[in-house]
């Protein structure tokens, strides 16, 4: 069986990490022009990095939840599978799910890298980083290489999405329709996400899309489970694994 799974901010919800759309979300009280654009980092990469630091502290005591877990279990038990995935949380890779079978296509928040050079300092996922001993203890972090600003590896607005992450999207689309597309907590607001789950599922296969709201994937979708990410997903799991 060849899979794609693609899942945005709903499926860490449970975890305890806001979304950024809806009632509860990020974009209700804060400007994202204000806090996620290459402009909004130029004016004040203090505020910008505060809000990163705080979000980056909020993941590290977040655990994964049973969506998380379910999405890992089902990669192992299909045949070829890849995650493409908007969160830059680590709460995938900490439910068990190898790196090779992700695509973080928004990037990584524990990323550190400069704006203007390649420099950039690995993802240190879910581990600690111990007061003063790292470079993002120190109010705006300077590249060792060039000195200029560093910031997180995030994909802002207004920003291309990485280059080798789009190219090994479109590698695993070209190497054959999937038998099972299931996409999970995301607004599917911008339509690179639809054009992907589309054009997976086109020589048959399955299109399901989990949330409690309807998005402009829905109409597209074969099946539509209304119902949250950590209660849908190990059932619907379970009944593949099961088959
Ligand atoms: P959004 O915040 O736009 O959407 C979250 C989606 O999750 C909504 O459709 C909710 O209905 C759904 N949802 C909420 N709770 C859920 C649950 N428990 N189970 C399942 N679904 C649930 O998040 P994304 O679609 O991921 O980008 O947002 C996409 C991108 O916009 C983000 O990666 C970020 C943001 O601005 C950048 O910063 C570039």
């Amino acid at each position: 069986m060849r899979v794609l799974v693609l899942t945005g901010a709903g499926v860490s919800a449970e975890s305890g990490i806001p979304t950024f759309r809806g009632k509860d979300g990020y974009w209700r009280n804060l400007d994202p022009a204000q806090l996620a654009t290459p402009e909004a980092f130029a004016r004040d990469p203090k505020l910008v990095w505060e809000w990163y630091r705080e979000r980056r502290h909020r993941i590290r005591n977040a655990q994964p939840n049973a969506a998380h877990a379910a999405i890992a279990n089902l990669a192992q038990h299909a045949d070829e599978f890849l995650l493409v995935t908007q969160n830059v949380d680590d709460l995938h890779a900490r439910a068990g799910l190898p790196k090779e079978k992700m695509v973080q296509i928004h990037g990584d928040i524990f990323v550190t890298k400069c704006s203007r050079c390649e420099f950039a300092y690995p993802g240190r996922g879910g581990s600690p980083e111990p007061p003063g001993a790292s470079e993002n203890d120190v109010d705006l972090p300077r590249c060792a290489a060039c000195d200029a600003l560093m910031r997180p590896g995030v994909v802002w607005f207004g920003e291309q999405l990485p280059w080798n992450e789009l190219k090994r999207v479109e590698s695993y689309l070209d190497g054959g329709a999937c038998d099972l597309v299931m996409v999970a907590g995301t607004t599917a607001t911008f339509g690179y996400i639809i054009d992907w789950a589309v054009r997976a599922s086109r020589g048959g296969g399955e299109l399901v899309e989990v949330n409690p709201e309807e998005t402009p994937l829905s109409q597209f979708a074969n099946r539509l489970v209304r119902e949250p990410a950590a209660i849908a997903l190990p059932r619907i799991v379970r009944q593949i694994v099961n088959l």
